[in-house]
């Protein structure tokens, strides 16, 4: 079906993977009428969405044939992860499928290199930056991107995140990075001395409305985000030209479909450090904040049904649980019930099949008249299920 014929009631919406933002679009989708259709690898078996996918076809990123078993009976096409495969999508594109966000849209974030080139083509503020593809090149921006702030930050080009494919300090002398080197480029970034990290959403329609969330802050625990609010503790200003930037954003990439960027906020003003076509952490607390969440409104651009206002209604505050919850207690698992009896805190597990210490096994959220109330409540969920599995506040060493 092609996108001219508009949404159309109870049509399944096909996503390419499987993982907890697959999942929390499938436990939106569904109340609208739409079931979720997902493509995921064999190694995906006991992924997160499969447990709300109506249909869950097996095929890797680069099939094709898979991808055209995903489309046969879908309104429209979106992804869910960086390593969906741009080629593909855009030989279903061809053949007439609607996909949002575009495949060439895709094709430049979807490694951090191309994304940082565009960024920069675009003239959006970043940080001083190299793009490097020799030791001898690494070496050297190391050095000239070193400052008051400390080494620069060194990434890998692809497969990073949550700080993996990561390094600070002489990278070059690293194994795990020059290994990395012999395969793809490496971005050499200064060290940003940031006040705060901001996100911010942003979803256009294929008519060019727009919605832009309330801006959400970010903190992070040794390079991994740790907890979120909505709102952010931003002055109007501040949070207004993080908004402008998104949209601007947005309309420079062509987006069909919701966009976030990660923002540092510095004494001159924002500098952008990486952006996404797709649901964010951050924003899994927006469905309690705001008029809606972001898969609802990642559902609605893609489809093309009206985008939601999504209004601040109450402050939240999110924080991620980690693999670390499960392997203490002695194997007794997450002592759920101390962190439900505090007052309006909620949990959203992903069912991963496997646990890693610092894996993302689901979140918690809280409100509260303020974004510091949320914070203490959701914090103190938090607290109670690390005293019950008997390991130290998250980053610290036990
Ligand atoms: N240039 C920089 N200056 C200062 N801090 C930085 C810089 N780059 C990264 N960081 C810190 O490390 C965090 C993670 O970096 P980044 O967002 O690039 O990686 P990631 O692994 O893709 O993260 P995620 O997938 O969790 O968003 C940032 O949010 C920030 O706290
Ligand atoms: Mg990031």
């Amino acid at each position: 079906m092609s996108e001219a014929d508009g949404p159309r009631l109870g049509a399944a919406l096909g996503v390419v993977g499987g993982g907890q933002l697959g999942r929390m679009l499938g436990l939106a989708a569904r109340p609208l009428g739409h079931p979720l259709h997902v493509l995921a690898p064999p190694s995906n078996a006991g992924a997160p969405a499969r447990a709300v996918a109506a249909r869950w076809v097996e095929g890797a990123f680069s099939d094709l044939e898979a991808h055209r078993t995903l489309a046969a009976d879908v309104a429209a096409l979106t992804f869910e992860v960086e390593d969906a495969e741009p080629d593909v999508l855009a030989a279903l594109e061809a053949e007439g499928i609607a996909v949002h966000p575009s495949p060439a849209a895709l094709r430049i974030v979807r490694r951090r290199a191309s994304q940082r080139r565009w960024l920069a083509e675009k003239g959006f503020p970043m940080p001083a930056l190299r793009v490097v593809e020799s030791v001898d090149a690494l070496a050297a921006a190391e050095a000239e991107l070193a400052s008051a702030a400390g080494p620069p930050f060194v990434k890998t080009d692809r497969g990073g995140f949550d700080g993996r494919g990561q390094a600070r300090g002489k990278a070059s002398q690293d194994p795990a990075m020059r290994a990395a080197l012999e395969e793809q480029p490496l971005v050499v970034e200064a060290a940003v001395p940031f006040e705060r990290e901001l996100s911010v959403l942003v979803a256009r329609d294929a008519a060019g409305n727009v919605a832009v969330h309330p801006v959400a802050e970010n903190v992070h625990i040794q390079a991994v985000l740790h907890h979120a609010l909505l709102p952010a503790r931003v002055d109007e200003p501040t949070a207004a030209e993080a908004r402008d930037l998104a949209k601007r954003l947005a309309e420079a990439i062509g987006l069909v479909g919701i966009l976030v960027v990660e923002l540092f906020v510095t004494r001159d003003g924002l500098l952008v450090n990486e952006m996404a076509l797709r649901p964010h952490n951050t924003f899994h607390g927006a469905d309690r904040a705001c008029a809606l969440g972001q898969f609802e409104q990642q559902l609605r651009a893609v489809l093309g049904w009206p985008l939601g206002d999504p209004e601040l209604q109450r402050p939240t505050a999110l924080v991620n649980l980690f693999g670390d919850l499960w392997e203490g207690g002695g194997g007794a698992g997450l002592d759920l019930a101390t962190a439900l009896a505090v007052p309006t805190v909620q949990v959203h597990l992903y069912e991963k099949a496997a646990t890693r210490p610092r894996r993302k096994m689901g979140h918690l959220t809280a409100t509260g008249a303020t974004v510091d109330e949320a914070l203490a409540r959701a914090l103190e969920a938090e607290r109670r299920l690390r005293a019950a599995a008997g390991i130290p506040p998250f980053g610290e060493a036990p």
